[in-house]
């Protein structure tokens, strides 16, 4: 079998990619092992899919080469997948601002996705093993389940390691490696914390409690909910910082981003010197954090009034309040991560076509790269702008 372009991976990049070279008059291939296309976007966003972020900027991503997404994310912006989608009658919802999800259900995405692939003529073969790739001469050659196949260009659409039991491996890495390049150490982003001793039992028992706060840790901060789970504490502020947090080192946790608790405290003292901090805390807090926070700080004497607490002893709880601070144990790890930090090092790659600077019939896109965006529909954007821009340039 010979085909102008294999892409390997029915994921976001790849079908992105492999619909635009079918649209430019390739023969196209996708394969991928799993037994369904797009597994990742269909779990994503909760099942509605975050497929984009109106606000995206080259700012919103981390790679050890932070220009590298730029050309990309310029030449295929959030609004040209917005009129895709618009072109398909995707109905969505803007939630936090700039985020777009599907209205009913991810499923709209993938719809999206195999129609065009197969308006571009693009052939997909799924439950298809890869065993090798090699160069011969001008072409690359595959050895597979379904044979072997011929093609001119091999693009590189495999994903990351987050999810194993959705399907993703490392075969993108071995793949790079095979072929002389680097590739940067990985670890899971976008995943939630895990605590150990004491922090688990308190934070299990508020399973399901969710407060808006603001995270910071290796000079990054997030203002975003945080939720309490039985294994620790997730939410999109967690999941953003996880993506910055080095392992061994704590997050603070400001639990009032909008208050100077200790400031706040004063001023009650003054105002209300009858109120107690307990009422005081049921006023900021969901009521099972605000009976948490009692039991973890214990107080000497709860049933006294404000009027009651001196100087230090208000600071003290501002601090707690502003400043709660915890090293988590880990992460939950690839099990539950949205995405993988690290990855093939972009140094050898062109930021245009996507090729190997010095084997353009080899190409990689989306989440193999080491470009991972934050939270939020950048992870999308970069899987349809990095496709698009290989596809065309195939
Ligand atoms: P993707 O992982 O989509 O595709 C890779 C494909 O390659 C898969 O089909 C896989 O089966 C295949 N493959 C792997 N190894 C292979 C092999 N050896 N042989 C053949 N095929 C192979 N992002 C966002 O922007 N908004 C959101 O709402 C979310 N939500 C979200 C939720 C969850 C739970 C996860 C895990 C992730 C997200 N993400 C997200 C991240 C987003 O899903 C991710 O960044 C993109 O899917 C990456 O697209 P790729 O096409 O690069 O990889």
């Amino acid at each position: 079998m010979v085909y102008d372009v294999v892409v390997i991976g029915a994921g976001a990049a790849g079908l992105m990619c492999a619909a635009q070279a079918g649209y430019a008059g390739r023969r196209v291939l996708v394969l991928d092992h799993a037994n369904k296309a797009g597994k990742k976007i269909l779990m994503s966003g909760g099942g509605r899919c975050n497929f984009t972020n109106l606000g995206t900027t080259p700012q919103h991503f981390y790679s050890a080469n932070p220009h590298f997404c730029i050309s990309a994310l310029k030449r295929y912006r959030p609004e040209h997948f917005v009129e895709l989608v618009d072109r398909h009658g995707v109905e969505y919802v803007e939630k936090t601002p700039g985020q777009l999800f599907c209205a009913t259900s991810a499923k709209e995405i993938l719809r999206v996705l195999l129609t065009e692939c197969e308006w571009a003529g693009v052939e997909i073969r799924l439950k298809t093993q890869i065993t090798t790739l090699e160069r011969k001469g001008d072409a690359m050659c595959l050895a597979t389940s379904l044979g072997r196949i011929e093609a001119g260009v091999v693009v590189v659409a495999s994903g990351g390691l987050s999810i194993p039991t959705m399907g993703a491996t490392g075969f993108g890495f071995e793949l790079a490696r095979q072929f002389g390049l680097d590739v940067l150490p990985t670890r899971p982003g976008l995943v939630p914390f895990t605590l150990s001793d004491a922090w688990k039992a308190r934070c299990a028992e508020l399973s399901g409690v969710s407060l808006p706060v603001s995270v910071s840790s290796a000079g990054r901060r997030f203002t975003e909910p945080m939720l309490f789970t039985h294994r620790g504490l997730s939410g999109p502020s967690m999941l953003q910082i996880s993506s910055v947090w080095q392992p061994g080192s704590a997050i603070e946790v400001d639990l009032l981003p909008a208050e100077d608790a200790g400031d706040s405290l004063r001023k009650a003292r003054e105002i209300t010197p009858k109120r107690q901090l307990s009422t005081w805390l049921g006023e900021r807090f969901p009521k099972r954090f605000a009976q948490a926070l009692l039991e973890w700080y214990p107080d000497p004497d709860l049933a006294r009034p404000l009027a009651q607490y001196s100087n230090a002893e208000l600071e003290q709880w501002g601090g707690r309040l502003n400043q709660w601070t915890l090293k988590p144990a880990g992460t939950e790890g690839w099990r539950t991560a949205e995405v993988t930090m690290g990855g093939v090092n972009t140094q050898a790659i062109s930021s245009k076509t996507f090729e190997v600077k010095d084997l353009p019939q080899l190409r990689f896109i989306g989440e193999v790269l080491d470009v991972t965006g934050e939270l939020g529909g950048y992870n999308f954007q970069w899987a349809w702008a990095s496709g698009v821009a290989c596809g065309q340039a195939c």
